[in-house]
Formats: C-alpha cells, sequence, structure tokens
C-alpha cells in the first residue's frame, strides 16, 4: 500500500510540475502575466493606500482576465481558446471585423460577387446623386494570362454553313442556339406564341419548362422540347403521380422533338417552386392538367425516373456537351 501511495504521489508531483511548466510556455503567457499583475496591483493597493483606487481598478481588470482565461482553459468548445486562453479572443475579434477589413482596405475594384466594388459604388454614388461618371476605358488587365474576349470583325465574316451549327441528338438535328425552358405560366401566352415562332422561323427548338405544353406552344408549330419535372406536367395522373399512358401520348406528338427530365435545378436547390392554387387556372390548368390545388414544383421526388437513369443520363449528357465542345473549337479554329 504504502509503494502505491509513493506511486500516486509521484505521479501527483510529475502533474504539478507539469502544470508549473505549462504556465510558463509562451502560449499561456497572457494568463500567466494577467495573474501575476492582478496579483502585483493589489499588493500595491495596499502598499501605497493613496493609489488605491487605481490599482483596485487594475486588479479587477487583470482579475477579469484570469477568470477568462481560466474559463477559456477549462472550457471543451473551442479548441484554439483551451490551447491560447485569451490570447485566442484577438483571432475571434479580428474574424468578427474581416468583412469590414476586406470591403474597406482590401477588396479589389473587381472583387465581390455577384456585384464587384466599382458596380457597388456606382450605384451608392446614383443613389445619393453623386457624381457617378466613369472615363472610358476597362479597368481589368487585358494582357494578364488566359484574359478572354470577344472581338468582333471589322468586316463581317462568312456566315458558316448552316448544318455546321446542329448536333445530331438521336434522330433530331439540334440547333447549337435554342430557347431555353421557361414555362407557359411563368411567361405570357404572347412570349410563349413569340418563342416559338421564332423557333420555328430559325429552325431551332424551343424548350417548354416544366410547365408542360400549352396550346401557345402549338399555334407556330415550331419544333418543341418538352421538358418534364417533377409535377409531371402533361403526363400526370389524377393522384398527382406519372401517367404512362398520358405520357406516350404527348411523347408522340411530331411537334416535340425530344424529352427533356428535369432532375433538379440550381436555381431551387433542394426547396422546389410553389405554384400557387389561384394561378392554375384556364389554359394553365389545361397544360398542366392539374387539379388546382398548390403545387409544389421540382422538390417532390420523381417516382418514376430510377436514380441510374441519372446517373446514365448525366454521363450522355457529358458526353454531347464535351462532343460540342470540340465541335466548337474546331469551327473556331477553321
Ligand atoms: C421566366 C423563367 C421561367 C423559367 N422556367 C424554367 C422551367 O420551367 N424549367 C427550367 O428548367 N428552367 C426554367 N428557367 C431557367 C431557364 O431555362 C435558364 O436556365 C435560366 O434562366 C438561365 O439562363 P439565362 O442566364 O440565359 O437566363 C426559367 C427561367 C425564367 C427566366
Amino acid at each position: 500500500m504504502a509503494g502505491l501511495a509513493d506511486v500516486m504521489q509521484a505521479k501527483g508531483d510529475q502533474h504539478g510540475k507539469t502544470h508549473m511548466r505549462l504556465l510558463f510556455q509562451f502560449r499561456f503567457l497572457p494568463l500567466t502575466l494577467s495573474a501575476l499583475l492582478a496579483l502585483a496591483a493589489l499588493v500595491a493597493a495596499t502598499v501605497w493606500p493613496d493609489w488605491a483606487s487605481f490599482f483596485t481598478c487594475t486588479f479587477v481588470g487583470f482579475a477579469m482576465l484570469v477568470a477568462l482565461g481560466l474559463h477559456d482553459i477549462s472550457q471543451t468548445r473551442h479548441a484554439v481558446l483551451r490551447n491560447y486562453p485569451i490570447a485566442a479572443h484577438l483571432r475571434f475579434l479580428l474574424e468578427s471585423v474581416r468583412p469590414e477589413m476586406r470591403q474597406y482596405f482590401f477588396e479589389g475594384e473587381k472583387d465581390g460577387a455577384p456585384f464587384p466594388r466599382d458596380k457597388r459604388a456606382i450605384v451608392y454614388q446614383r443613389a445619393k446623386k453623386e457624381l457617378d461618371k466613369r472615363p472610358f476605358g476597362t479597368m481589368y488587365d487585358v494582357y494578364q494570362e488566359q484574359y478572354e474576349w470577344l472581338h468582333h470583325s471589322l468586316a463581317p465574316s462568312a456566315p458558316l454553313p448552316i448544318d455546321q451549327m446542329r448536333v445530331q441528338i438521336g434522330t433530331y438535328s439540334a440547333s447549337l442556339l435554342n430557347i431555353s425552358a421557361m414555362s407557359y405560366g411563368a411567361l405570357s401566352a404572347n412570349a410563349i406564341r413569340a418563342l416559338n415562332k421564332g423557333a420555328q422561323a430559325g429552325g431551332f427548338f424551343h424548350d417548354t419548362g416544366e410547365g408542360g405544353v400549352s396550346p401557345y406552344h402549338r399555334e407556330q408549330g415550331g419544333d418543341l422540347v418538352w421538358e418534364i419535372g417533377s409535377g409531371y406536367f402533361g403526363c400526370r395522373a389524377a393522384d398527382g403521380g406519372f401517367d404512362p399512358a398520358k405520357f406516350a401520348a404527348n411523347a408522340a406528338d411530331p411537334q416535340i422533338k425530344m424529352i427533356e427530365v428535369k432532375l433538379s435545378q440550381g436555381a431551387k436547390p433542394g426547396h422546389g417552386g410553389v405554384l400557387p392554387a389561384a394561378k392554375v387556372t384556364g389554359n394553365r390548368r389545361h397544360s398542366r392538367r392539374a387539379d388546382g390545388s398548390r403545387l409544389r414544383l421540382p422538390r417532390q421526388p420523381f417516382g418514376v425516373f430510377h436514380p441510374h437513369w441519372a446517373f446514365a443520363l448525366h454521363r450522355a449528357a457529358a458526353r454531347s456537351v464535351r462532343r460540342q465542345a470540340h465541335r466548337l473549337q474546331a469551327l473556331h479554329r477553321a
């Protein structure tokens, strides 16, 4: 038993020494110094009673720092506070003023998203009716490596043969430039008519958007890409699920050249979109084959499209984009 007590005592002594050594390590210096200065202020307050109030205030200040340091080393939430008691608060302080420091001192004229500093400055200047004129000339470093720009030619170049501006997708020869998905409902009937007329005249396709095919998409006869989102508009069963028969009937429409399955959208990550019931009326109800209740769009998970499809589609799309990029590079070089 005596042996065990000796060992325990030796261990205790060792721990005590380790703690003492720790106190004089550089990272513990603020805590140790605060403790020593608090002690010194206390002694000074008793030695020089005329200065008692000054030394008492000094003591309280350092005692608070000691309390802060002791709290830092005993808490387990922030490793940096535990390792660098008191001093590490500087890090949090600096971090809290980081945005201001960046904005006032370090941010370049062209830094900042979505609007760079110089654009924001113009907005502020105009709002305050201050001078908002800028000299001509760019502030970008146009001589830096990999700086890219579009250059117009002084004389019109010979138009490229139209077949070089197309890409074969299955049996459909698609234009490289088309109309991206914007649903009827998000756009008015006249906007849909105008876009589809443009597609018809220019020989490119018009993506319906996930709202499905409306009567206005059909009036001008321009090529359509039917986009299907998880609302299944155009192939929606009464219970809101996927209706294969409706899908087959709609897909056979000769105006519909391709079908796009919209798995997700960057603009609505994880949230989906809400189509208020009040908007699901008349032709909108017709084209979406919806019952008029409030619909949540792409958040609802796809029941019919297996995730493996997504990977296959993704790979195929990546291949197609690579091919198109090579084509465009070849065209550019020629
Ligand atoms: C009014 C409007 C409606 C849209 N509706 C859809 C849609 O139904 N499905 C879809 O995939 N994208 C939709 N989009 C996204 C566009 O197809 C396009 O990807 C997006 O606007 C980015 O292209 P931009 O930078 O040329 O505007 C819509 C965009 C707008 C402005």
